[in-house]
């Protein structure tokens, strides 16, 4: 009877991972999944979710929608991930840069990355680009589409003509006046009253 209450859980009865085992008629103590099993999760048959490339090159489109709420979170995990080298316009001012990594990024306003096919954007977040380490682990692929698509809304922001306004909207004609620029951590501060332009 004492014996018995000794049975701690580190003393149960179990398999070392692939260690032979008569208990079953083919001696595998590792058993495959019962026929049928439906794999949840780790069953990546979607290729170009977790790639963006269709074949070996790069294909310009998303692999779903994009919504406010996807652009929103893009802008989040873009400002943590990549504005501290890229900056939050894309222009490669980032603070990282301007204290010593040895390369300065590329500004995403250039002609070349304008045109870059979205997938291709994503596969530079998956798999680095020259001195630039890859992001993989650390952002989960439906959060690196989303940066994706923030890039290119970045891109679009500094390249836009009045030919891209929806007919009807207006667009300001002055930048808004900031009273205090922001640090980086803080916004900036605007001007009670813009002068000229919407309110
Ligand atoms: C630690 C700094 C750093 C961070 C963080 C970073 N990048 Fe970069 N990125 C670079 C540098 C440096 C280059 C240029 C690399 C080279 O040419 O060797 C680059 C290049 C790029 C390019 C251009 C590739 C080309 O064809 O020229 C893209 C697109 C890009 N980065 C996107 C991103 C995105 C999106 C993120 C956020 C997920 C990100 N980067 C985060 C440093 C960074």
């Amino acid at each position: 009877m004492l014996a018995g209450c000794r049975q701690d859980m580190h003393d149960q009865p179990r398999f070392k991972p692939f260690a032979e085992n008569d208990f079953y008629t083919d001696l595998r103590s590792a058993r495959p999944p019962v026929a049928g099993t439906v794999a949840r999760g780790q069953l990546r048959e979607d290729t170009y979710l977790y790639t963006g490339k269709l074949g070996d090159n790069p294909g310009d489109y998303m692999p779903f929608p994009i919504t406010d709420e996807l652009l929103a979170r893009g802008q989040q995990r873009y400002n943590i991930y990549c504005a501290p080298c890229h900056s939050r316009v894309g222009d490669g001012n980032g603070v990282i840069p301007s204290r010593g990594f040895p390369r300065k990024p590329p500004s995403f306003h250039i002609d070349r990355l304008r045109k870059a096919p979205l997938g291709y954007l994503f596969d530079v977040i998956t798999n680095g680009f020259g001195s630039m380490p890859d992001y993989s682990s650390q952002i989960q692929p439906r959060d690196r589409w989303a940066i994706v698509a923030y890039t290119r809304t970045l891109q679009l922001s500094q390249d836009a003509t009045t030919a891209d306004v929806p007919a009807g909207q207006k667009v300001p004609s002055k930048p808004p006046q900031f009273r205090e620029l922001g640090s980086g951590a803080t916004l900036p501060v605007r001007e009670a009253k813009p002068s000229g332009g919407p309110k």
